[in-house]
């Protein structure tokens, strides 16, 4: 990918930003380093735990280094179970093969070898922290936590695919999603006569054939960097993160509970995590999308998850949230999230076709399954507490719930937009209208003024319908933000309840109390799916923008400093633990909003017609520490190109904002005053006005290449 250099005008005042560019000029660009993805397909483990090592066990690191087999070797059933613990250096995605270098059998069958899989150490056990089988029943359980091999006395290469040597003996689970992969020698009682736990074997190399996205640099057609370097690097994390859940559909791969779908079979799908919640569900699409496409703008796979499950609108207009269940997971929320999603493709990638193709879908989801569920009384969504229908968290909520309601004015609001840009004004007018009347029914109903933020909606938990839980949460408050219910002043309040009430070391929790579920802590979890909408409340809200900051290092610092270090997690338990232990997947693109974020609010990037035609361009250059950021943005007429870099001249701050954008669009730059009286502000050499005391200007502007400067 070649890197188009900025024009650089003459800007006479002291600026090193023509340093940072250089360094981005460069044949190797400096964010090269930051990414995550292995080399190549092939991947290799990176060392053996240390003290992991148990029995006898010849040349530990033998395979690690190719230098000679190591050996693991058992010949009296008193001895302990030669055993090593292989670390891939961080969280990978694949099938794992092993080179023998032959084995020694005894007469009671060939040496067994058991293998258990996990993302971090603290979950390493005799068992893996989760295999396929644990939520698999019949003839889909192969396994009880391990995966088997009987090693044969000859050299060859094993390779763990999905299944069972004989019938159901010696059986193995095949793709995992781990960093640590532990070996012993032992036979399962089950597997005799085919394995024995005493005998010798030599493995000789060790290998992980990676399965998913591999995203090296000349994939990226977007990237990132900034000052904060830590900032830079949870950006490739989170796209590694996308990566390692962007693969193919395989029946014998993804959650086995009924998720198996013919039409997707053999197709690239956005998977909810790696290793865990291997089937592509359209809540999270609305983060791991927006990563996917500001990244390698690999659309494809969002498109094959959105087209498959539109196929399956039930004649109420309802869409399932994903294939489990043959298509029937009652959630109340995701059908709202396909047409958030379904805007968002055709916003980030043009493509216009789709939007026409499922545009009857859309209307059906709007205009016929949530009016049905429309509360005539209260003009609110209810979901009433006997339709058994759960959301993103399977919260035990029901009513008048603030979070489906503000996540339905969101769609509308959204979905107008894209009708009105597709000339579809009747449907637009028609959804503008209904957000507003059901903002205003939220303002009406359930905000809470004694701490200025809403009600999560409904009764607490076996508790009267009609009546209001003393409880609020996270999601419906951040997303009302952004729908824009709120004005600046109710915004600027709920976001300094939430976090005077939920602040953590490792982020901010989703509910202020448990009530709704005493014993689950919800007043102690995090997610970063539903914390990604409160970041972007608090850039969108002036004078919140170091309260974003400030969250997304406690949020993504905690999760870079833990195992498994670089991906991010499903959710974040008390204490900063992974949620639901073992279980819980540590590689979920959901979690990933920080690529969104930064390239969205830092660069300040943003679609405001199909592919960018029509952009907006904010960067919030103030709160978070930053002296420059710069990156760009795939179009589909081309790249976004943004640099901006703050100095520090004698009579004050000053600002230097690069853009380059396709010719043929066009949009708004928001220009920041930096709180400077009467800033001399200039566009491509020409001065510019401002009004006293403005924090921002807006310019509009023609696509090409254009430099604003400001000092006082
Ligand atoms: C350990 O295994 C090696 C073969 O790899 C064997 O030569 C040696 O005798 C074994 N040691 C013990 C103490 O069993
Ligand atoms: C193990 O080795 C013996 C020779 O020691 C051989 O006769 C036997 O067939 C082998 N058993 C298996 C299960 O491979
Ligand atoms: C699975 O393994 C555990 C020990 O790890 C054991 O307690 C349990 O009985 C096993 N279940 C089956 C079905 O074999
Ligand atoms: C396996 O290969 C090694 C060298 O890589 C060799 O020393 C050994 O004899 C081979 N064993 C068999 C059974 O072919
Ligand atoms: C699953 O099936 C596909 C297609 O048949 C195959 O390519 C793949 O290797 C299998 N995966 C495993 C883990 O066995
Ligand atoms: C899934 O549902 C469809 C439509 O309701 C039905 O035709 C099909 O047989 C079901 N498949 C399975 C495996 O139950
Ligand atoms: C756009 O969407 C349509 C309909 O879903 C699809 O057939 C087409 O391949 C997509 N085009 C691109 C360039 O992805
Ligand atoms: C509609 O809301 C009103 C006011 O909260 C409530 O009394 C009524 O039971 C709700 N209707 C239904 C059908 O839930
Ligand atoms: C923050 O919380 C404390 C204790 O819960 C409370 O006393 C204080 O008034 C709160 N401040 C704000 C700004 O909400
Ligand atoms: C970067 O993050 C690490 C831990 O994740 C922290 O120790 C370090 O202080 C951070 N650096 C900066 C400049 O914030
Ligand atoms: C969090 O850690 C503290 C200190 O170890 C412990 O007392 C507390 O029980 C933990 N909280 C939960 C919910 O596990
Ligand atoms: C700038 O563009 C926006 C969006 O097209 C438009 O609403 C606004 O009126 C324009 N402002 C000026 C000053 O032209």
């Amino acid at each position: 990918m070649a890197f188009t250099t900025f024009v650089v005008f003459f800007i006479n005042f002291a600026l090193s930003f023509t340093s940072s560019l250089a360094t981005a000029r460069d044949k190797d660009p400096s964010w090269h380093r930051y990414v995550r993805s292995p080399v190549s397909k092939i991947v290799k483990p990176t060392g053996i735990v240390p003290d992991s090592i148990v029995g006898n066990v010849s040349n530990p690191t033998g395979l690690i280094h190719s230098l000679g087999a190591t050996v693991l070797s058992r010949s009296n059933e008193g001895d302990l179970l030669p055993t090593i613990v292989v670390d891939f250096g961080q969280n990978v995605v694949g099938i794992l093969r092993l080179e023998f270098g032959g084995s020694q059998n005894t007469s009671t069958g060939l040496p067994g070898l058991r293998l258990a899989f996990s993302e971090t150490l603290e979950y390493l056990s005799d068992r893996s922290d989760f295999t396929r089988s644990d939520n698999a029943n019949g003839d889909e359980k192969l396994t009880n936590g391990t995966d088997q091999v009987a090693v044969k006395n000859i050299n060859y290469t094993w390779t763990d695919f999905h299944g069972c040597e004989e019938d159901t003996k010696v059986c193995s689970d095949g793709l995992h999603g781990f960093r640590y992969v532990k070996i012993w020698l032992e036979a399962l009682p089950s597997d005799a006569p085919l394995t024995s736990s005493l005998g010798s074997v030599s493995i000789s190399g060790m290998s992980l054939e990676w399965s998913a996205y591999l995203g090296i640099p000349h994939t990226f057609t977007g990237w990132f960097e900034c000052s904060d370097q830590n900032l830079t690097q949870w950006w490739y994390d989170g796209v590694y993160t996308v990566d390692m859940g962007t693969d193919t559909f395989f029946a014998n791969e993804t959650e086995p509970r009924g998720a198996s779908s013919p039409i997707l079979e053999g197709k690239q799908v956005l998977f909810d995590g790696a290793k865990r919640d291997r089937d592509p569900y359209v809540g999270d699409l609305a983060v791991a999308s927006l990563t996917s496409y500001m990244s390698h703008d690999f659309a494809e796979a969002t498109r094959n998850v959105l087209e498959d499950l539109a196929l399956h609108q039930r004649d109420d207009g309802w869409i399932p949230p994903a294939s489990i269940n043959n298509y029937t997971l009652p959630l109340f929320d995701y059908p709202l999230w396909w047409v958030v999603c379904s805007v968002d493709l055709v916003m980030y990638t043009g493509n216009t076709s789709y939007a026409d193709t499922y545009w009857n879908t859309l209307v059906k989801v709007l205009d016929g399954y949530y009016p049905s569920n429309t509360n005539s009384t209260t003009g609110l969504l209810d979901k009433t507490a006997d339709m058994g229908y759960g959301d993103y968290a399977f919260l035990p909520r029901s009513g008048p719930v603030t979070y489906y309601n503000a996540l339905y004015v969101h769609a509308l609001s959204y979905a107008s937009r894209l009708a009105n840009s597709l000339g579809r004004g009747d449907d637009a007018a028609r959804w503008s209208s209904r957000a507003g009347a059901i903002g205003d029914a939220l303002l009406s109903h359930n905000l809470d003024q004694s701490v200025g933020a809403f009600y999560d909606g409904g009764p607490c938990s076996g508790g009267a319908a009609g009546t209001i839980c003393d409880v609020h949460a996270q999601d419906g408050n951040a997303i009302a933000i952004l729908a824009g219910v709120t004005d600046e002043k109710k915004s600027a309040g709920i976001l300094d309840y939430w976090q005077n009430a939920t602040s953590q070391v490792y982020g901010n929790a989703f509910y202020d109390s448990s009530v709704l579920s005493p014993g689950d802590h919800f007043d102690q979890r995090v997610y970063a799916f539903i914390s990604y909408f409160e970041i972007a409340a608090r850039f969108t809200t002036p004078g919140k923008a170091s309260s974003a900051f400030d969250e997304i290092r406690r949020l993504y610092g905690w999760m870079s400093a833990h195992d498994p270090g670089i991906t991010m997690w499903e959710g974040i338990g008390p204490n900063g633990t992974a949620y639901e232990g073992a279980f819980t997947s540590m590689a979920h693109g959901w979690s990933t909003g920080i690529v969104p974020l930064l390239t969205g609010y830092v660069l300040g990037v943003q679609p405001e017609s199909p592919g960018f035609k029509m952009w907006k361009l904010c960067p919030v250059v103030e709160g978070g520490g930053l002296t420059w950021a710069r990156g760009e943005v795939p179009t589909p007429q081309g790249k976004i190109a943004v640099s901006w870099e703050m100095g520090d001249a004698e009579s004050g701050p000053t600002l230097v904002l690069e853009l380059e954008t396709p010719e043929g669009s066009s949009g708004t730059v928001c220009v920041p005053t930096l709180g400077i009286e009467s800033p001399k502000i200039t566009l491509d050499g020409s001065p510019i006005q401002a009004l006293p005391g403005q924090t921002l200007i807006t310019v509009n502007v023609s696509g090409g290449k254009h430099v604003f400067a400001i000092e006082s």
